[in-house]
């Protein structure tokens, strides 16, 4: 069975579709079959991994109320592991069409349901609200992946987001589990940095993966070239962080009390 994986932090920035992409890139280099699954109106994951989404005839969007047509919307990429069912901003129009709709936490989890046997990984790249977008990816989701960028205030929203997973685990969705909490934009020397990190650690025990994400110029260069670190520059650090991570996404199973 695929394991879904949603990308999600209400805050802005924090390095979710960074983590989505590159996550996704380094598992597909350990061949495994992956599914990179835009759920941002932004469409940022689409478009850092170079899909013209202009060009396209099916986006997550035009599926998205015909689950059945879901695997006409699944694009290669040019690492052989590596699928994507890119988003346009036309998907900024689901939040509304769903708000009157019975079940409607449900579509996604209808979409990746068609495509899921296909893939042993999907990522979800959420946007940056806990609106019914992001609520659709946890209801699709059995695993929860936080990027935190370690700045002040980067607790409280963690707090927030923990809530909402809570919730959606008790009336929606009793199979998502937290993956853990990644650390992202890390920079050592920055003192704040340190002390998230250790009340991260205090605060939330055992969600913390052991893998870092340092801060690293080649990780935001990447996505104008269209391409995943892996691709654009492999001995980057950025590219070795995220390779770490995948091995550790493939060993760690989330643990049942989380
Ligand atoms: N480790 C990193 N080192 C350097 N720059 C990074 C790193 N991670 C992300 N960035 C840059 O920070 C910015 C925000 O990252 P990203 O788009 O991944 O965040 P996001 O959480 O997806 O944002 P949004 O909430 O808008 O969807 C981007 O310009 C990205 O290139
Ligand atoms: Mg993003």
């Amino acid at each position: 069975m695929a394991r879904i994986i949603a990308i999600a932090n209400q805050k802005g920035g924090v390095g979710k579709t960074t983590t989505a992409i590159n996550l996704a890139a380094s598992l597909a280099v350990m061949e495994k079959r992956v599914l990179l699954l835009d759920c941002d109106p932004q469409s940022n994951a689409s478009s850092g991994l170079g899909v013209d989404t202009s060009g396209l005839a099916h986006n997550l969007y035009s599926v998205f109320f015909t689950p059945e047509k879901a695997a006409e919307a699944v694009y290669k990429t040019s690492s052989p592991y590596l699928s994507i069912m890119p988003a346009t901003t036309d998907l900024v129009g689901v939040e509304l069409e769903l708000v009157d709709k019975m079940g409607r936490e449900y579509y996604l989890d209808e979409v990746i349901k068609q495509i899921q046997k296909d893939y042993e990984f999907i990522i979800l790249d959420c946007p940056p609200s806990l609106g019914l977008l992001t609520l659709n990816s946890l209801c699709a989701a059995r695993e929860l992946l936080i990027p935190l960028q370690c700045e002040f205030f980067a607790l409280e929203g963690i707090v927030k987001l923990l809530q909402t997973y809570e919730q959606v685990k008790k009336r929606l969705n009793p199979d998502l589990k937290v993956l853990g909490v990644v650390l992202t934009m890390y920079d050592i020397r920055n003192r704040l940095a340190r002390q998230v990190k250790n009340e991260v650690r205090k605060c939330l025990p055992d969600m913390l993966m052991e893998s870092v994400i340092p801060r690293n110029v080649r990780l935001s260069e990447a996505p104008s070239h269209g391409r995943s670190i892996i691709h654009y520059d492999v001995k980057s650090k950025g590219a070795e962080a995220y390779l770490a991570l995948a091995k550790e996404v493939v060993l760690r199973k989330p643990a049942a009390k989380r």
